[in-house]
């Protein structure tokens, strides 16, 4: 596990592929004030990795932030039997078999209000994406909506595929496919312009490397083409 911030840690998982293509993971912790952890997305728990987690607290929430990342959820909540499990909204739907204890909304609940704001970014025909924000260290936690991939972690053919999507680092985008399934775009903007609003300068990004600073400026940049 690698410290963040105070209270802010992420964790490298396995390289996994989705439809064919290879993706890194990587979970983000964090602490909240009762000193439970919240886990976003969290990687294939190894014994390593569970250990490594439980050594900072006991798992209060296990976060699933859209409705294609929650592979591990179950696997998590095995291990950790208090901890509550929130999924997106559309999360349900695609997976009917994971159990779950709540679906996350529009504004953050009393488990988390405290230290965390979060929002949907509404609009898309498939895709359900909760974005959070860790008030205390400025850190905005995204999931698919915004990738750059590392290009050291790129082979040849890979780093050219996805070079080509605009999702290599340090410029990064929204991957086409999902930009192109949007339909409702004042939804998306209204979503858009409620998360660029708060105060943020990092970016934490499961598949790819953090925005370390300027993260307001990066996402803004790369939300344009929504109008
Ligand atoms: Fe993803």
């Amino acid at each position: 596990m690698k410290q963040v911030a105070e209270g802010l840690w992420t964790q490298n998982g396995d390289r996994i592929r989705f439809f064919g293509i290879p993706f890194d993971t990587r979970a983000t912790i964090v602490r909240l004030p009762g000193g439970g952890l919240w886990l976003h997305s969290p990687v294939r728990p190894s014994p390593d990795r569970l250990a490594a987690v439980q050594a900072r607290g006991p798992i209060a929430h296990i976060v699933a932030p859209n409705r294609i990342h929650g592979a591990y959820t179950t696997d998590w909540a095995r291990a950790a039997e208090q901890a509550q499990v929130w999924v997106s909204p559309k999360f349900p739907d695609r997976h009917p078999d994971i159990r779950f204890d709540h679906l996350l909304g529009n504004a953050a609940p009393a488990e988390w209000a405290n230290m965390l704001d979060q929002c949907v970014f509404a609009g898309h025909a498939y895709l359900d994406e909760v974005v959070f924000l860790h008030r205390p260290s400025g850190t905005l936690i995204v999931t698919d909506i915004y990738q750059r991939h590392d290009p050291a972690r790129e082979p040849g053919f890979w780093r050219v595929f996805k070079g080509l999507a605009g999702m290599m680092a340090p410029k990064g985008a929204m991957p086409p496919d999902m930009r192109l399934a949007f339909t409702d775009r004042a939804a998306a903007r209204a979503a858009r312009d409620r998360i660029l609003a708060w105060e943020f300068d990092r970016i934490l990004l499961p598949h790819s490397v953090p925005v370390e600073t300027g993260g307001k400026e990066t996402l803004t940049r790369a939300l344009k083409w929504l109008g």
